[in-house]
């Protein structure tokens, strides 16, 4: 590989587990567990990911949870994104899993965070990818259910770095979760959620001033209030923007209408993600190469979007220094 072909150093800061189950490995794992499934084969799977908007997608997201068992199946599953990450120049990944939508199948919590740390824990010396977990909430369960699966993931904090939270926003604004966000910041837990994916600006605002959140997924839709994006810049909050995702749940009209220039320009501190690569078309790679080639993006402001992965990220000082 010579140098201009080789993928930009790079952290992967938005990206859901369960979101890289590719259709082949879903038929396997179907085959392994005697799971059935309503599609024919890969490829008919494939030809169903045509989604109207974020509930279509979740909708078939967590039907295909359920061939997801054993700890070897989410080992599997890590192991198979890792993976592809170091082929894209992925040196560090901060990766989301929804334990509830497992629990709430029968799967154990330690089943989960097993498999998933049996992969993560050999990452480093197998893929050169330093890898952490973000143990997200399902925002439109109650907030109880949360909290009942916080408590549940005690035992298991050494391997949990942050708590995130995810699924259908609309309807479902962050100060729902503030006594969550409250006892998982107690727990030394740092905080993250997705706001303004499909939901209003207001929820990016809530999320930073009653959730405390550190970092903002998606945060698109901030574009739509000059004010807050003035505060965003100042306080220099990552935003971790999935473009693939935007286009295909029909956030954005197409690639090429994105906000990402802007953001940019503004001074916002964003960086590029694949959110769930399997269903939207592409790793964090062809994320990078699918907004240079719409967008026009120069060299320069890859590499700002790269540095920017880094910088935030949740590394120590030190690591991030050397990646930097
Ligand atoms: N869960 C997995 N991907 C998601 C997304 N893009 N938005 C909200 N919840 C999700
Ligand atoms: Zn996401």
């Amino acid at each position: 590989m010579t140098a201009s072909q080789r993928p930009l150093p790079k952290a992967e800061l938005h990206l859901h587990i369960e979101g890289t189950l590719e259709p082949e490995l879903a038929f396997e794992l179907a085959r392994r567990n005697g799971a059935e499934l309503p599609w024919a084969d890969p490829d008919e799977l494939r030809a169903a990911y045509a989604f109207t908007e974020l509930q279509s997608f979740l909708d078939l997201y967590y039907r295909l949870t359920d061939v997801l068992r054993t700890e070897q199946d989410f080992a599997d599953l890590a192991e198979a994104y890792l993976r592809r990450a170091a082929r894209a120049g992925v040196r560090h990944a901060e990766i989301f899993f929804d334990p509830q939508a497992h629990t709430s199948r029968g799967v154990e919590l330690g089943t989960v965070v097993g498999g998933l740390v049996a992969a993560l824990s050999e990452s480093e010396q197998r893929h050169g990818i330093s890898a952490q977990l973000i143990l997200s909430f399902l925002r439109d369960l109650p907030a109880e259910d949360a909290l009942r699966t916080l408590r549940e993931a005690k035992p298991f904090l050494e391997h949990i770095t942050a708590v995130g939270l995810d699924s259908a926003e609309v309807g479902h604004p962050p100060a729902k979760f503030r006594e969550v966000f409250a006892e998982a910041r107690a727990l030394g837990l740092r905080c993250v959620a997705h706001a303004g994916e499909e939901g209003p600006p207001a929820y990016i605002a809530e999320a930073l001033d009653v959730l405390g959140v550190e970092r903002i997924d998606h945060g698109i839709r901030c574009m739509e209030d000059p004010e807050l994006v003035a505060r965003l810049v100042a306080e220099q909050i990552p935003l971790t923007v999935c473009p693939f995702s935007n286009v295909r749940l029909r956030c954005v009209d197409t690639l090429a209408d994105h906000p990402l220039p802007a953001m940019l320009e503004a001074g916002l501190l964003v960086t590029v993600n694949s959110d769930d690569p399997s269903y939207f078309g592409g790793y964090v790679d062809d994320n990078f190469a699918g907004v240079r080639d719409a967008l026009g993006l120069t060299e320069d402001q890859l590499r700002t979007l790269a540095r920017n992965s880094f910088q935030a990220s949740f590394l120590p000082p030190a690591r991030k220094a050397e990646l930097l």
